[in-house]
């Protein structure tokens, strides 16, 4: 009898041990490992899925030949204003494989017929959640989305001519694999991670300098993960012109202050 009374307690205790593991670990992956990707890296990963860069190429940037064209090739991200005013057309091109617009253009249509590749309408395939992801990647890979400021523009300049855009992607707005981090990405520096990694200006700089911070230096668990993921932020400081660290925060703060929008005028759209 005491041992059946013994057995049912320990079962209880046990389950509610496991229990407590359970909500440890929850609390533990909600806050520290969980990702957390932005619209334009989902849709980076989506443009993957769906095929975008069979015929647009490595991430959008280098269409392949299209025999039949006139220029020869699909279009590029990076030469969208050719096709598109603003996102509201980026977003009809890739939901219905063309723009409202351009549809009506008998011109349009017959090069369309004369040329091997056609751009797909991916309208039924996907929803509208997952179109806006494709179009906040675009957006960004485009270049359009650049800021007024002129140190912040130098900034975006410099990111990209000291190679930061190679592990951080464009702008600084991917979100790349980088196993065994603890997040399993190189942050992006629009992204929802970039406040628990950086403070403020002076930490800012401790990363571009010295390839980390002081306070994950210190910090024997940030330690831990960051050794043993295969990407690392490199050290700087040799390498950073006077002004550069201005210019990058500069960017980076215009980054962060909101969603950039694309600055081109309205009737941009070549015929
Ligand atoms: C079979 C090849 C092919 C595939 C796959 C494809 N496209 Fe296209 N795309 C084209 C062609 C060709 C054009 C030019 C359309 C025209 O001029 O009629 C184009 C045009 C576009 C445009 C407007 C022009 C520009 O700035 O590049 C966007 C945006 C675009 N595609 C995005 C996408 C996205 C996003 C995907 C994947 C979800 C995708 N495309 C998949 C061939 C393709
Ligand atoms: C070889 C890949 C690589 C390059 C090139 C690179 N970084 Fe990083 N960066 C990382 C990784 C990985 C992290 C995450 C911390 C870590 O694991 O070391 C990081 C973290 C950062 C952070 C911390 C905040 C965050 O969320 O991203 C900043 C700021 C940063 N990098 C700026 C830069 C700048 C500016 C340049 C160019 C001057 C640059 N990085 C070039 C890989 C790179």
């Amino acid at each position: 009898m005491v041992s059946i009374i013994r057995r049912a307690f320990s079962v209880k205790r046990l389950l509610q041990l496991l229990l407590l593991l359970g909500l440890a670990w929850l609390a533990l992956w909600t806050t520290v490992f969980r990702p957390k990707l932005t619209a334009v890296e989902r849709g980076r990963r989506m443009a993957e899925q769906n095929g975008c860069f069979g015929c647009h190429g490595p991430e959008g940037t280098q269409g392949i030949a299209d025999p039949g064209r006139p220029s020869g090739a699909v279009p590029s991200y990076r030469s969208l204003m050719m096709y598109a005013r603003n996102e509201q057309d980026v977003r009809e091109w890739i939901r219905d494989g063309v723009t409202a617009s351009r549809a009506k253009s008998e011109s349009w249509r017959k090069s369309r017929e004369a040329a091997a590749l056609r751009m797909p309408a991916f309208g039924k395939r996907l929803n509208a959640r997952q179109i806006d992801d494709l179009v906040a990647f675009v957006m960004a890979t485009s270049g359009e989305e650049a800021p007024e400021d002129s140190l912040a523009l130098a900034g975006r300049e410099r990111a990209s001519n000291l190679g930061c855009t190679g592990c951080h992607g464009v702008g600084g707005r991917f979100a790349r694999p980088n196993p065994k981090s603890l997040k399993g990405y190189v942050p992006p520096w629009d992204g929802p991670d970039f406040p628990d990694l950086v403070r403020d200006r002076h930490e800012f700089d401790e990363w571009v300098e010295h390839g980390v911070s002081r306070r994950f230096d210190e910090n024997p668990m940030a330690k831990y993960f960051l050794r043993r993921a295969v990407l690392h932020m490199p050290a700087y400081e040799r390498f950073v012109k006077e002004g550069d660290l201005d210019a990058l925060w500069a960017y980076v703060t215009w980054l962060r202050s909101g969603r950039p929008r694309a600055t081109a005028a309205p009737g941009s759209e070549s015929p």
